[in-house]
């Protein structure tokens, strides 16, 4: 088939590699100049792991195009994939759907009758019924338009697009239905679940599985706090519930919680969207849940305080700046959040990632960035661990207890062996863990 996918970040640079590797003719559009060079000369222009191979893959095959605007080849498009951004407005909790919008209008020239426009980016619902009208003011004919919502994850995200758990199509005519279909036949073809929907539970199913996975991580980190404060292991506890097969273990990770481009403006969304349709109660525990996600940033400045007192002009070494490992994004990042209020409190902040560091330069251009995690380390007073990097776990504690002048850790993810940084001489503090009574170590 003939595919445009118009936005070319995470999402979009994915959703063009994987189905051009399956079989279809992909064209990329993305107004941003140098991110279709990038790819037009066979480089991703963020970090994800075995894309930038897939992508030279797909290039030779001659199947994958970029381009930044729609040209008279967008007239043979028959799906049009929208996967452009849809980020927090800046004037409230909501999704600012102006990205939608303007593609839409972008491909309205371009667009036959029987080709079909679905929108994979994360959106309030009803956006679908939104967009549909905006199309149809543009043509002459009725717009097909569906909703296909995407759950990729960064750092596996090319494997989640080929074999992914499920695939939700939300469709309201069978056209529609048809086309997805046959998009996804590869994948259909080794048993990967089709969900056929409406385009508004396709639109509400993304936002509830996020809300849902947002929530696991406020509740075991809700446990968290309690843990600390009566001096029980919240990572043991996890366990413990874990094995409850209804519970599951996975999810259940105590530490400064849940970030990135998603899950947070995601919940905001949820709540706005709610509030807007009347139903604000429904949805009104994700502002708790937020809540407990930012109380446990503040959780480690409150940790490094009562450690070292005032923190004006202490050195910190943050481990990570990424909001997960595997990815360089830092997108509402947890450890860059609790960076700044580090800052915040006076503390000179070091940051090192293996990954991220280009745009920690480029979003925070006075901060301290180091090379290595020695460099980080070398002279600190307080080294956390903000990202679960598998390099910061491997670390060797004795080493770095030599360059830092105090060897206090904050394990702000739980994936320090405990006992062997006890052993290097470092006090280490683990978020939600009491590390005397069950010195368990946890490795990523
Ligand atoms: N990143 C993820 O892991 C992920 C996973 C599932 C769903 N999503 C959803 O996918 C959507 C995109 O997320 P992302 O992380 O890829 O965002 P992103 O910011 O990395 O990329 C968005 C891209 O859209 C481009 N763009 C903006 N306006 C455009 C237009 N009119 N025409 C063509 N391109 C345009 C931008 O230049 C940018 O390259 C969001 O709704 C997000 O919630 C993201």
């Amino acid at each position: 088939m003939n595919i445009a996918v118009i936005g070319l970040g995470y999402l979009g640079a994915t959703t063009a590699v994987a189905l051009s590797l399956v079989g279809h003719d992909v064209i990329g559009i993305d107004p941003d100049q140098a991110k279709v060079d990038a790819l037009r000369a066979g480089r991703v222009p963020f970090f994800e792991p075995g894309l930038d191979e897939a992508l030279v893959e797909a290039q030779t095959t001659g199947r994958l195009r970029f381009q930044t605007e729609h040209i008279h080849t967008s007239v043979d498009v028959d799906v049009f994939l929208l996967c452009v951004g849809t980020p927090q407005s800046r004037t409230g909790l909501g999704a600012d759907l102006r990205y939608l919008e303007s593609s839409i209008d972008n491909l309205a020239p371009f667009l036959r009758a029987n080709a079909i426009v679905v929108g994979k980016s994360t959106v309030p619902v009803g956006t679908a019924e939104k967009l549909k009208s905006r199309l149809a003011a543009h043509v002459s004919f009725e717009p097909y338009m569906s909703w296909n919502p995407e759950f990729l994850r960064e750092g596996t995200a090319l494997k989640d697009t080929l074999t992914p758990d499920r695939i939700v199509i939300g469709v309201d005519d069978p056209h529609s239905e048809a086309l997805l279909r046959q998009m996804y036949e590869p994948m259909a073809a080794v048993n990967i679940p089709i969900v056929k929907v409406d385009s508004k539970t396709a639109e509400l199913v993304k936002v509830a599985a996020n809300s849902f996975l947002a929530t696991k991580i406020s509740f075991i980190n809700a446990m968290a706090e309690i843990s600390e404060q009566v001096g029980a292991d919240a990572v043991l506890l996890a366990e413990a519930i874990g094995y409850d097969e209804r519970i599951g273990n996975k999810f259940l990770k105590t530490g400064i919680g849940f970030g990135g481009g998603c899950l947070p403006k995601d919940i905001r969304a949820f709540q706005a969207c709610a509030a807007d349709l009347g139903l604000e109660q429904s949805v009104s525990f994700l502002a708790q849940v937020e809540d407990i996600n930012l109380r446990r940033r503040r959780r480690v400045v409150d940790i490094a305080r009562e450690e070292l007192g005032d923190l004006t002009n202490r050195r910190v070494a943050m481990l990570g700046a990424a909001f997960k490992p595997e990815t360089d994004d830092i997108r509402d990042s947890p450890a860059m959040a609790v960076a700044e209020l580090l800052w915040a409190a006076g503390a000179h902040v070091v940051i090192h990632d293996p990954k991220a560091v280009e745009n920690v330069r480029r979003m925070y251009p006075n901060v301290g960035v180091a090379e290595s995690v020695a460099e980080a380390v070398a002279g600190a007073d307080l080294v956390v661990v903000g990202t679960e990097w598998r390099e910061y776990a491997l670390a060797d504690a004795w080493q770095l207890g030599a360059l830092a002048k105090n060897k206090l850790v904050i394990d702000g993810r739980n994936i320090l062996p405990y006992r062997q940084w006890q052993e290097a001489g470092w006090k280490v503090i683990a978020l939600g863990r009491n590390l005397e009574h069950n010195p368990i170590e946890v490795l990523v």
